[in-house]
């Protein structure tokens, strides 16, 4: 009943400002056409999000997991609620004006392709404001279910752990951003050395915060194209809503420079977007989110043949599941 009642209130509190989002922004929504793929009915997404906590649910019981709830964070997030609205109508302008180009300035030296407002996000990745409001603003898109869907990243890792006796082992967070699923991954298994690399500094500064409490971390600012690892010094690795924010040649590269940090034998666990045909009904929702929010690349990353994408990189998929509207894929190096 506890967890019942927890989640329940983040989807309460999240779907409001979700709600409250969508009406400050109607303009916004008003200038989107029919979209190709029809939009799922609200029992249809209802019961897609009960089945997401049921499944979260019955790995507490598995004892894979305590049960998330931990208040101060909840509560820290959620003081965000007045930023987070009063920040929709910069948003709404940003997308009227279509200007998606507004932290070229502060982004100078980063890839070209990041130098954008990804979301028409305020000051994009750039800024201790935009590194504050983050959490806030998925968990009211996703309405409460984000950090759920993101937990069951952690399902094969842990299965990979527990399953490996390796000493000392690595995991590696690509594209970590504030750090929320480490800080969850550093609650269950505290011990564990882990390294969060991400293109922006202010994210990392946060994710530095959060996780301040946990020894065995490192922070890498740099481009996951280009990372400044070792070849086969890390055994997992994970990436979490990056890969959809890649143009197609750097998904590429990353894959493969995942493969090269990756010892032989380990994992790695792609957690992104469901792709058009995974769940039919939703697709309708892959045609209108980079229409509303500036999102450059994610119609092509949702028709990646992504066993294609790794496989020309030297992984092999041996998992896949679905949590709500996100994709969890397991790919191994395979072992010499
Ligand atoms: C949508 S956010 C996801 C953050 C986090 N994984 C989560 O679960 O919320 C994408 C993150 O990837 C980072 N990023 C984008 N392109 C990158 C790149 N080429 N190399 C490293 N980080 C990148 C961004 O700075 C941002 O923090």
């Amino acid at each position: 009943m506890t967890y019942a009642a927890a989640q329940a209130a983040r989807v309460a509190f999240y779907g409001a400002h979700y709600v409250a989002a969508r009406v400050l922004a109607r303009e916004m929504f008003a200038g989107i056409e029919r979209p190709p793929h029809p939009l799922p009915s609200l029992s249809e997404t209802l019961a897609a999000m009960r089945e997401l906590f049921a499944q979260d649910w019955e790995n507490v019981e598995r004892g894979l997991y305590p049960m998330p709830l931990n208040i101060a964070t909840e509560l820290r997030c959620a003081m965000e609620s007045g930023r987070f609205l009063m920040d929709v109508p910069r948003v709404v302008q940003r997308r009227q004006r279509k200007a998606h180009d507004e932290v070229r300035d502060r982004a100078a030296g980063l890839p070209h392709y990041y130098q954008q407002n990804f979301h028409f996000q305020t000051d994009g990745y750039l800024s201790d404001r935009s590194a504050q409001l983050y959490d806030f603003q998925v968990e009211a898109l996703f309405a409460g279910t984000g950090d759920a869907m993101r937990r069951r990243a952690y399902v094969p890792l842990a299965r990979f752990f527990d399953e490996t006796e390796v000493d000392n082992p690595v995991l590696l967070d690509v594209g970590s951003g504030t750090g929320g699923f480490l800080s969850f991954v550093k609650s269950v298994r505290p011990q564990l050395k882990t390294v969060a690399l991400d293109l922006s500094e202010p994210y990392l500064e946060r994710a530095r915060k959060s996780l301040s409490r946990y020894a065995n971390l490192e922070f890498l600012a740099a481009p996951a194209e280009a990372m400044p690892l070792p070849d086969a010094t890390v055994d997992a690795a994970v990436s979490i809503f990056l890969f959809h924010e890649l143009p197609p040649k750097v998904r590429e590269a990353v894959a493969k420079e995942i493969a090269r940090v990756l010892k032989p034998g380990g994992v790695f666990v792609l957690a992104d977007t469901i792709q058009y045909g995974d769940v039919p009904e939703f697709d309708g929702l892959l045609d209108v989110f980079p229409e509303l929010l500036h999102e450059p690349y994610y119609s092509s990353y949702a028709k990646t043949h992504l066993d294609a994408l790794f496989a020309a990189a030297g992984l092999k998929r041996i998992s896949s599941d679905i949590a709500y509207l996100t994709k969890i894929a397991t790919f191994e190096r395979p072992a010499r």
